[in-house]
């Protein structure tokens, strides 16, 4: 591996560059991006001309060949028309990298030498970022890659509320907050389709468990679908202005999402405006009628020679049961996807793969979700002067976790494990011996997806290694966590431990060597009870892709002052988060109750007073912010007015650092359950050590409304309110009273 002027890639790596990228980050951090990036691209429009010429097309074809564009044409694509030369539309995983080619009509990889890609940190460290300017960041190298690699779609980003702390994809998502899902997702959504690729946001709707995810029905009331689970995509179609999106596995009350009337026809295209196409999730189609009535635009993944859009749409054309205006409309928004993403093509954005940019986006990406959890001792950053020997311990130190859990894996170009990353970062200054600790059990039957996770076991062996290796040290890094045998598609989690004996690892090295730092790679809450009661020092560094290790390295080396807040909270026992405490996970015949209604996530914890392991938004830094001066405009508001906070934050240390500064708003009058609070703003800024920064931070009156089931209409009910700074859900700053009338 070698690094050059600052951008680390490994050795004899083919490097090509292009220039949008580096102009977004650099003009962002200029605060003016415009030059860097189009709107018009990255609202999918397309010309007047180019809709003249769709309407010209739509009259040339026959019905058929209209059919033929509404379905897989292989399990990537959908069909073009071979007779006019319009090619199929090709889509790709998403959403952390651009998977690799598999077969058309089989899922075994092609093995080529060039379908590698970048890996990018997953959707749950994107989010700890807390970051749009990441997100965007991050939406613009990826779709620079599905461009280069030939895709018009790519299936991401994925934006599912974690309801439960053990769903199998919460690496996949970002967060509990909708808030935070709907700031990080429209900035993803725009970077992409600044490059003229489609992003296809998913799983719409309510897709919170993949235990029965094909057959289970969420049942949940008016209120909690548009306060939780509806927000973000809301965002994500009519301020990110996304050209797809993919309907859910599951069903909302008793309906398959890909046939939900209410969800696709009335509040998708009729509340929002969608313009763009709605795309099945792979073989989640289930009528011909239904579906194409009712908003579905293609159906993907299901046998080409069969699929419910094919032939059998033809039919429900011809008996009269679908109006062939019907199948227009969709065939015009599929033309509409193929314009769009063919304007451009063969343009600079068209030929980048893991450049020196895209390298650099996800080791700043990288670098700003790490989570110092805990740091009692000030163990960290390491003091480098002193430190001579170093046990890394733990599988993790190693393992690569780009190809994992299934439909999301990517064939990275390279992935810098910790363990790497440490050796390049200070294997010269100090000595690092590395143990395995751990052994991790893979699933033994791969193509068995439930319910089979892989077995618990300490190995005593590799522990007695690691105890030997912790004693002669100076300090102990573990380096555990999950992997995508543990989270993974189609599979959810049965519990929060530690797999594979790791506490026992954590138990057994830590008592005899109390300098033992533990980091977490992984994508979801786990439990850590072990490794707060042995260990004062705990960072939490996720799937962190391809640069993960030296920016991990690069954290625990005090190069990288960590930023990172938690996206959700971490329960103290798996059984006090809402769904789990309910016991209405995963649901009793193949109904999942949404009985916790909105209080998901911190909204939970905090109405029923029950303490978490870690809080919603909480992160350390190797310094200090002081919340002070904390001003609002008025006291009292009107209905359209916005409310303006600020707050002066200095950095009370002697390290300059970033701090995301969060605003709760709770109701101090409620007429409806209201949770304790909810986050309505937040914001980061760097600070310098010693220095300090003036935080403005704006929301409108209506951002205070809760959704009035029985008149279906947002209410902010005049009264009292209190809003609060806060570093963290439980790290509340300072506090005001506003009335609103
Ligand atoms: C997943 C989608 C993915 C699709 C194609 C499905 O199983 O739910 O997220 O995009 O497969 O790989």
């Amino acid at each position: 591996m070698k690094k050059t002027s600052g951008i680390k890639v490994p050795a004899g790596d083919k490097i090509t560059t292009n220039f949008i990228l580096p102009l977004i980050i650099s003009s962002f951090l200029f605060f003016s991006f415009n030059q860097a990036y189009s709107q018009k691209k990255a609202e999918g429009r397309i010309s007047k001309e180019d809709e003249k010429k769709i309407e010209k097309i739509i009259a040339s074809l026959s019905l058929e060949e209209k059919t033929e564009m509404l379905h897989s044409n292989s399990l990537f694509t959908s069909g073009g028309i071979t007779r006019l030369g319009v090619d199929e539309l090709h889509y790709d995983d998403g959403p952390h990298g651009i998977r690799e080619e598999v077969g058309r009509h089989s899922w075994t990889p092609l093995n080529l030498t060039t379908d590698s890609a970048t890996f990018f940190p997953t959707g749950s460290a994107l989010a700890a970022t807390w970051n749009p300017v990441m997100a965007l960041i991050y939406g613009t190298a990826i779709g620079e890659e599905a461009r280069t690699r030939g895709k018009e779609i790519l299936l991401g980003p994925a934006i599912n509320i974690c309801r439960t702390p053990v769903n199998g994809r919460t690496y996949e998502y970002m967060s509990e907050d909708p808030l935070l899902n709907s700031k990080l997702v429209v900035n993803y959504i725009k970077g992409v389709q600044n490059s003229n690729v489609i992003a296809c946001v998913k799983h719409f709707a309510v897709n919170n468990q993949e235990t029965n995810r094909g057959t289970v029905s969420a049942e949940l009331d008016e209120r909690t679908l548009r306060e939780i689970y509806l927000p973000a995509f809301k965002a994500a179609i009519t301020e990110g202005k996304a050209g797809a999106i993919m309907s859910a596995y599951n069903k909302i009350r008793g309906t398959y999402c890909s046939e939900n009337d209410y969800l696709l026809n009335k509040v998708l295209r009729g509340e929002w405006g969608f313009e763009g196409i709605v795309v099945s999730d792979w073989g989640g189609t289930h009528s011909t009628v239904n579906a194409a009535l009712n908003g579905l635009d293609v159906e993907m993944g299901a046998n080409a020679k069969t699929p419910f859009f094919g032939e059998a749409l033809v039919n429900a054309v011809k008996e009269g049961k679908v109006s062939e205006k019907v199948v227009d409309e969709k065939v015009r928004r599929m033309l509409r996807a193929m314009f769009f993403s063919r304007q451009n093509s063969g343009s600079k954005t068209g030929t980048a793969v893991s450049t020196p940019e895209h390298n650099e986006a996800v080791y700043k990406i990288a670098g700003e979700s790490i989570v110092l959890l805990k740091n009692s001792d000030n163990l960290l950053p390491l003091d480098l002067g002193k430190i001579k020997r170093i046990a890394v311990i733990g599988d993790n130190a190693t393992h690569k976790h780009a190809s994992g859990g299934f439909g999301a894996g990517v064939k990275a170009r390279f992935e810098v494990t910790p363990l790497a990353g440490l050796i390049s970062k200070i294997g010269s200054r100090a000595e690092i011996k590395f143990v395995q600790g751990y052994k991790p059990a893979f699933r033994a039957d791969k193509s068995v997806s439930y319910g089979k996770l892989p077995e618990n076991k300490p190995d005593q062996q590799l522990i007695d290694e690691a105890v030997e290796a912790a004693r002669n040290a100076d300090i102990a890094i573990i380096i555990g966590g999950t992997n995508h045998d543990v989270e993974t598609e189609a599979t959810d989690r049965t519990t929060l431990a530690l797999p594979f004996g790791q506490d026992e690892l954590i138990k057994a090295v830590c008592s005899v060597n109390p300098k033992t730092i533990i980091i977490i790679a992984a994508g979801g809450p786990v439990d850590l009870t072990e490794a707060m009661k042995s260990s004062n020092t705990l960072v939490y560094s996720w799937y962190n892709g391809s640069q993960g290790g030296w920016a991990l390295a690069d954290v625990l080396a005090g190069d990288i002052n960590p930023s990172g807040k938690l996206p959700f909270t971490f329960p103290a026992r798996l059984e006090d988060s809402p769904a789990h405490y309910l016991q209405t996970f995963p649901g009793e015949n193949l109904t999942a109750d949404y009985k916790e209604g909105i209080l998901v996530g911190y909204r939970w914890y905090d109405t029923k007073n029950i303490k978490p392991q870690f809080c919603f938004g909480h992160g350390l830094s190797y310094t200090t912010f002081d919340y002070s001066d904390m001003k609002v405009n008025a006291e009292s508001f009107g209905q359209d007015d916005k409310i303006e906070v600020s707050l002066k934050v200095t950095n009370t240390g002697l390290k300059e650092g970033m701090e995301t500064v969060q605003l709760y708003v709770s109701d101090l009058s409620p007429k409806v359950l209201k949770p304790a609070k909810e986050l309505k703003a937040f914001t980061k800024v760097k600070v310098p050590s010693g220095g300090e920064v003036i935080v403005h931070l704006t929301l409108n009156v209506s951002d205070l409304a809760y959704f009035d089931d029985k008149e279906m209409k947002w209410v902010v009910s005049p009264g009292k309110y209190k809003l609060a700074t806060a570093s963290s859900a439980e790290d509340i700053r300072e506090e005001k009273e506003i009335s609103i009338q």
